[in-house]
């Protein structure tokens, strides 16, 4: 196969942080893998920085355990992993004293892209852009990137936005939500924008409804401090759900560059009414043999923070009035799985008689595991006993349809980073999304918590509460079945 990897020019990447959880699971992994497939150049860097006090080559070790725990042997065997291990290098820095401050522009270039990566706690970014400047390392070509959480409400998004701002303009802040670079996320747009087929029905008059799944297995142990002041809502909703929702709603773009995408999505978040109580339902996992509970997970007995939520959204435009969004994401389901599921409406007319049921088209958009799309087509069941009509999927699972691309499917990560080393900010989130965002998101947590409304408790290993399948059940619709 011809490779299609295209180089990014040589950049030097800092990442503050750069011994911290998500360097060793992503960061440094992901930039491995880049390097293997040729993208990175040689005379990269990748300068690690943190409190501890690492010389180099203990961050090269660091990182060569990172790579040995996250990335499969076979994908290591007769890779180039010391040429990588020598792009790195190390700066024991004090993010908010002036310890290595110095040491950190001397080892900056002046002649390549320069980056960093915030990977650190936000209370944090405003001393770490002060320092980028005060010490002449950021000049008006650096580029940051921020992960979330971003603010656990508007008043602190809009807070975390003015800090940057003081420093550095928006085309230079890359706010990270990594749904955004898992491979299907994008064919979404290709599929909706790159084929005439879909878009003439992608609207209320032909849609009934459309879900949207993210089911997770794991539980929030380890992570329950952090967890238990965010929640469902805060964790996942506000930010990954909501993007797709964006990209499933937003009108086409004019072009495909950054500003025409978010202005498109930015309208589809200024549209989402309020949501009703009445259509919100919120639960907590319960302990099921020695796995703990939600709330020995997160050790706070008492705690009313969600590990699940479902919600049925309005986006209240022309093209989708009438028609809901429903929203749904927990911990400890039955399966780990993302889709999008876009149900159409029933044919208007069945000329084949009550016994032949009624049938739906639905477009499948899986988003992990199996990447792929399917969408469910009626036809006649074959062979002799009358017109029965059964439905069957057009698959396109990228793994089968495409094998060898889809070897080349990258990790969300690996492909945000090159996008912040190519400057293409079309898959990150600009600072007035994120806000608009938190302004629909938080009269939702307030209601709740001024009403001191407690999650319905679930079993582990199930869909949710009872109450998720009410939501859809009382108005004749169904959730999909939550399955790898
Ligand atoms: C993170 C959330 O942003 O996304 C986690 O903080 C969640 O709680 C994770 O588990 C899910 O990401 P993915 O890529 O595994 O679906």
């Amino acid at each position: 196969m011809v490779s299609r990897v295209i180089p990014v020019d040589p950049f030097d990447l800092v990442i503050f942080g750069g011994t911290g959880d998500l360097a060793r699971r992503k960061i440094l992994p992901g930039l491995f893998r880049r390097f293997k497939a040729g993208q990175i150049p040689e005379d990269s860097r990748i300068i690690g920085a943190s409190r501890s006090d690492l010389s180099d080559d203990d961050y090269r070790r660091f990182t060569k355990e990172a790579i040995e725990e996250f990335i499969p042997e076979d994908e290591r065997r007769n890779s180039p992993l010391d040429k990588f291990l020598d792009c790195l290098h190390f700066v024991t820095i004090d993010a908010t004293g002036e310890a290595g401050w110095q040491q950190l522009s001397d080892k900056m270039r002046d002649n390549v892209v320069n980056a960093f990566y915030f990977s650190v706690a936000p209370s944090l970014f405003g001393a770490l852009a002060e320092r980028l400047h005060t010490y002449g390392i950021a000049d008006a070509k650096t580029r940051i990137v921020v992960e979330k959480p971003f603010g656990r409400d508007l008043e602190s998004a809009r807070a975390l936005n003015a800090t940057l701002a003081e420093h550095f303009k928006e085309t230079q802040i890359y706010r990270i939500d990594h749904y955004l670079g898992k491979e299907t996320v994008q064919n979404l747009m290709a599929v909706r924008f790159a084929n005439v087929l879909f878009e003439p029905l992608w609207n209320a008059q032909y849609v009934d409804h459309i879900q949207i799944t993210v089911a997770e297995t794991v539980g929030v142990g380890g992570r329950g401090a952090y967890y238990d002041k965010s929640g469902a809502m805060r964790d996942m909703v506000q930010n990954h759900l909501m993007q797709l929702l964006c990209l499933i709603a937003m009108e086409p773009p004019s072009r495909f560059d950054p500003d025409s995408v978010r202005d498109e999505k930015l309208k589809v978040i200024r549209a989402l009414e309020p949501v009703q109580p009445y259509h919100i339902v919120r639960g907590q996992y319960d302990a099921e043999g020695d796995a703990p509970s939600y709330r020995q997970d997160a050790e706070n007995p008492r705690s009313l923070t969600e590990s699940f939520i479902a919600l049925r959204v309005h986006v209240s435009n022309w093209r989708w009035a009438g028609t809901p969004f429903f929203l749904r994401t927990g911990k400890r389901l039955k399966a780990r799985t993302s889709e999008i599921a876009v149900v159409f409406k029933d044919a208007p007319h069945s000329i084949f008689g009550q016994e032949a049921g009624t049938h739906r088209n639905i477009l499948t958009i899986r988003l992990q595991p199996n990447e792929g799309m399917t969408l469910g087509v009626t036809i006649k069941e074959p062979g002799p006993g009358g017109m029965r009509l059964i439905d069957v999927p057009l698959d396109m699972t990228f793994a089968d349809a495409l094998p060898q691309e889809a070897e080349d499917v990258h990790d969300a990560y690996e492909r945000l980073i090159m996008d912040v080393i190519r400057g293409n900010q079309t898959l990150f989130m600009r600072g007035d999304e994120v806000e608009a965002a938190w302004a629909w998101t938080d009269p939702i947590i307030d209601g709740w918590e001024s009403r001191g409304e407690a999650p319905k408790p679930y079993e582990p290993g199930t869909a949710g509460p009872e109450d998720a399948m009410m939501l859809m059940m009382r108005e004749g619709r169904k959730w999909r079945e939550i399955k790898e």
